[in-house]
């Protein structure tokens, strides 16, 4: 398989690396169209992929991503939709449109995904959110997950929940890691090593979304197997309770999603 990227910043580097991690498709077929500043330059040079400098050579592609900032995306997709074969499957995880004003510049002979990544696609441990245009094939669906869950885990949702299924899949990394530099900096100050404490923070962190994952405990409850009477993570909950973590977490959510 062929598949085509047109951006690749933050978002389009992290779904290149992960594509190619998951050996979904080789270096020589993965065919990407970068912006002026020389980013996807850079990358092609530490990732091998074919660097193209127009939307032509994405003919060959049977999927094609495009990862551009959310102003221009429906601009570039006009400019690139004669170089799409009937059936290509576009995947646009751009946010600020619709699966429809996409299908309305490529034609129905188009097959279009929206679809909002985090960064953790890089690794493979995706969380992925995707809506699918109504009338597309049972088959051309299937082909289209199987791209994305080799990324991660790929919710179907429907198109106008994708928003805020962005916020808390896709911001929440950057919350998440200002939580564990902040509890690096508490370890820190009680005389932890800074690498030491970022590598059992990680580690803790993956173990406590694991055990979530897998047993399905209500969060509350795994919060009460952990602190005992009297003892010391009763203590550090009050704390937080003291300082306004839940507030803050949720102000974080509704800001980041107005
Ligand atoms: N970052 C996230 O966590 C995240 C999560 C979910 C969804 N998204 C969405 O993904 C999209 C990209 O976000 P981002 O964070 O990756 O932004 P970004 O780092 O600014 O990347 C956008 C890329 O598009 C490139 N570009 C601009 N015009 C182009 C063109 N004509 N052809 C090919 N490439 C072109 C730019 O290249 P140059 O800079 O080289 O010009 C830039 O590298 C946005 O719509 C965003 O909302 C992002």
């Amino acid at each position: 398989m062929n598949i085509g990227f047109i951006g690749a910043g933050h978002m389009g580097s992290a779904m290149i690396e992960g594509l190619l991690k998951a050996k979904i498709v080789a270096p020589e077929n993965l065919f990407v169209k970068g912006g002026s500043s020389g980013t996807a330059e850079a990358l092609q040079e530490k990732l091998g992929f074919q660097l193209i400098n127009d939307y032509e050579p994405l003919k060959k592609c049977q999927v094609i991503f495009i990862a551009t900032g959310a102003k221009i995306v429906l601009d570039i997709l006009k400019q690139a939709a004669p170089s799409m074969e009937k059936d290509t499957i576009l995947i646009s995880v751009a946010t600020g449109h619709t699966v429809k004003e996409a299908q309305t510049v490529l034609g129905d002979e188009i097959h279009v995904v929206h679809a909002i990544p985090n960064t953790p696609v890089s690794v493979n441990a995706g969380m992925i959110g995707a809506a699918f245009a109504s009338d597309m094939p049972k088959e051309t669906k299937n082909e289209a997950m199987r791209v994305l869950e080799s990324l991660g885990k790929v919710e179907e949702v429907n198109e106008n929940l994708l928003g805020t299924f962005g916020t808390v899949a896709g911001c929440s990394p950057a919350f998440v890691d200002i939580f564990m530099e902040a509890l690096a900096d508490g370890a820190v100050s009680e005389g932890l090593p800074r690498t030491l404490s970022y590598e059992i923070i990680a580690q803790m962190m993956l173990g406590s979304a694991q055990l979530a994952l897998e047993t399905k405990k209500h969060p509350g409850e795994l919060k009460d197997g952990v602190t005992s009477p009297g003892g010391s993570t009763i203590k550090g909950v009050t704390a937080l309770e003291k300082n306004g973590f839940r507030y803050a977490v949720i102000d974080a959510v509704k800001q980041a999603n107005s």
